[in-house]
């Protein structure tokens, strides 16, 4: 979180005489001089006609096509996908303004202009270090075998972490700030003998922001067999994985369209890409691709290509980029797939192949309706009728993300085709299992006779006595049911949620008893309560002998939307407080007044205790 910086508005009102909307935009697009205007095909809904018209007189710019108009700051807004002040930033820094902040209120959180201009101080250490260190000669020796040009190493402003663990740390010892806030941004760590570096013997990756400032870095150790073959800089006020692109900065500033981004795994595919003149590509920071990176990217580009390695482990990673893409797909943006052979990754294919060779990959990549339904078609046996009834299924699930009502309706005339039926036959479907899935509850599925946890049936004589548990009013119990379900839901995704937290297995405990779905609940509560990095596969092994809640249970791994750890945590312990609270409720038509209610149990167990 960071404060907003006011920058003062008479210098944002002034800001339009003080630049020249043509010479900035120019920067960006080629330009051509048409009668008092200047034209350019439109970098925001494409094509290739010049509907893109700049007017040095009215410091203004309109698509006549597709409508897009304002001013110098909302121009570069976009086209550089920036919030408004990093935008009047990047405009006061091309022209060399000094922006004036407002005297009155607090500027920007003072620690990231701190952090920046730090974070680029490390990153000039590191590039010295690469060409002067006495230890450099193992790095240059690897950038050399691994193929990276010095122009390209230039490019990307790759460095060395030399190999004693305190190299950094002293370079900055002197600056007493600098050196906390290298411990602030995860660059210098303090360990049981003290501080040291936390990048050593490394070739280093600046990561940039769209600015171009650094704000991380990636290393790659030289050893194949180090613990971490890379390091990633922790999060940081500057610095978040799931936003951040490594390269986007770079194909931006190299690239004279964006008519496409390759999204690549790694930072070596970037670099080796960009030697190979693909400069419009990008990798992730070693996580999966999330819906931030793709609002990102398709604020950039109207064709975002997703590349994976075609094995196994390639396929999963894009089925989960598919995923996270079917809610995000808007008019105007195309997505596609990828798959590369068995074995290879950009870096080590474009060094084999021609460029013409990597391009035809490209221009022949998958659309995502034909991944989609490839993907899970070979999940099912459809040549049967039960594998084509499972295929309507799983693909309704999945289109039924799709928020673009036109591509939707696409996509349905697609399953149509797949599966050999009429349009209106598989609307039909889908309306019906989509009504279905709403009502769909375990009580529906037979269950199994034993506890899938055993041993650990909860505990409720202290109420069972004198105290029925209250039952609980129809619809509010298909609420219910749907809150389970998602906190099963975000449990399978993050079974840290219930190994942070102590007390949630406590508090499911004794929320309610005998319901199926709350068994489950519980005894994955249970499960991920006792190792916070057990797998999905591991969290659901317990049901495997119980088809019904199996399948159920494997449809509600789907996580839809995506949501970052944190999201997911905020949201269990959100439906685990409505829990609670729908309990008080429906507790309270039987006792009335709750805090009697309570006064009785403190009673009943102050007299258990005595
Ligand atoms: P090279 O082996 O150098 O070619 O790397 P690569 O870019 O091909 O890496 P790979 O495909 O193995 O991994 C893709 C990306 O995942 C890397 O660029 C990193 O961002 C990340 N990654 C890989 N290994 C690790 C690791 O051990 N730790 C962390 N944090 N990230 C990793
Ligand atoms: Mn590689």
């Amino acid at each position: 979180m960071y404060f907003m910086p006011y920058i003062s508005q008479s210098f944002i009102d002034d800001l339009p005489n003080q630049i020249d909307i043509v010479d900035l935009i120019s920067k960006r697009l080629s330009l051509k001089k048409t009668g008092s205007d200047y034209r350019a095909p439109c970098p925001f809904h494409g094509g290739k006609n010049r509907n893109f018209a700049v007017n040095s007189h009215k410091q203004f710019y309109h698509c006549f096509k597709c409508g897009e108009s304002g001013g110098a700051i909302s121009f570069v807004q976009k086209f550089d996908n920036l919030d408004f002040v990093e935008a009047i930033e990047v405009i006061a820094g091309e022209f060399g303004l000094k922006i004036e902040y407002d005297s009155n209120t607090k500027p920007v959180d003072p620690r990231l202009e701190r952090y920046r201009d730090l974070s680029q101080k490390v990153s000039d250490f590191y590039k010295q270090q690469l060409r002067g260190s006495p230890a450099k000669k193992k790095a240059v020796d690897y950038a050399v075998n691994r193929g990276i040009s010095g122009e390209i190493a230039k490019r990307f402003e790759l460095g060395f972490a030399p190999p004693s663990n305190q190299d950094l740390l002293l370079a900055f010892e002197k600056d007493e700030q600098a050196s906390a806030d290298l411990k602030s941004l995860g660059l210098v760590k303090t360990g049981e003998y003290g501080d040291y570096d936390f990048f050593r013997d490394r070739l280093m990756f600046p990561i940039h922001n769209t600015k171009g400032n650094v704000i991380a870095f990636g290393g790659r150790a030289f050893d194949n067999k180090a613990k971490a073959k890379y390091l990633n800089s922790s999060e940081s006020p500057i610095f978040s994985k799931s936003r951040e692109l490594y390269g986007l900065y770079h194909a931006r500033k190299h690239s004279r369209t964006m008519d496409y981004v390759l999204v690549v795994e790694g930072y070596m595919d970037v670099v080796a890409l960009h030697q190979a003149n693909f400069t419009k590509v990008v990798a992730t920071l070693g996580t999966a691709t999330t819906p931030e990176h793709l609002q990102i990217l398709a604020r950039t580009t109207n064709t975002i290509v997703f590349c994976f390695d075609g094995d196994n482990a390639g396929r999963a990673a894009a089925w989960k980029a598919l995923q996270i893409a079917l809610p995000i797909i808007k008019a105007g943006l195309v997505i596609k797939f990828l798959f590369l052979p068995d074995g290879e990754d950009p870096d080590t294919l474009v060094k084999k192949e021609s460029t013409k060779a990597f391009e035809a990959r490209i221009e022949k990549a998958h659309t995502l309706s034909h991944f989609l339904f490839e993907h899970v078609k070979a999940e099912v046996d459809f040549d049967t009728i039960e594998g084509k009834t499972l295929f309507l299924e799983k693909v309704s699930i999945l289109i039924n993300q799709v928020n673009y009502e036109i591509y939707q309706q696409q996509l349905i005339d697609g399953v149509a085709q797949v599966v050999g039926q009429s349009v209106d036959q598989v609307q039909t479907v889908f309306k019906q299992l989509a009504e279905q899935s709403m009502s769909t509850s375990f009580d529906t599925i037979p269950m199994p006779e034993s506890e899938p946890f055993e041993g650990q049936e909860p505990d409720f004589s202290d109420f069972s006595d004198d105290y029925q548990q209250p039952s609980i009013a129809p619809q509010e119990n298909s609420a219910v049911k749907a809150l389970m379900s998602r906190m099963i839901s975000l449990l399978l995704n993050y079974p840290s949620i219930a190994y942070d937290n102590d007390t949630v297995e406590v508090r499911i405990r004794v929320l309610r008893k005998n319901d199926e779905k709350f068994k489950s609940l519980l005894a994955l509560v249970h499960n991920a309560e006792m190792d916070g990095d057990i797998s999905q596969e591991e969290l659901l092994k317990p049901f495997k002998d119980k088809v019904g809640v199996y399948n159920r249970l494997k449809q509600l791994c789907i996580l839809v939307p995506y949501l970052s750890e944190n999201e997911a945590k905020n949201e269990f312990l959100d439906a685990l407080l409505k829990l609670e609270n729908q309990q008080k409720k429906a507790q309270s038509l039987f006792i009335k007044d709750e805090k009697e209610y309570v006064k009785n149990l403190q009673a009943r167990k102050g007299k258990k205790k005595g």
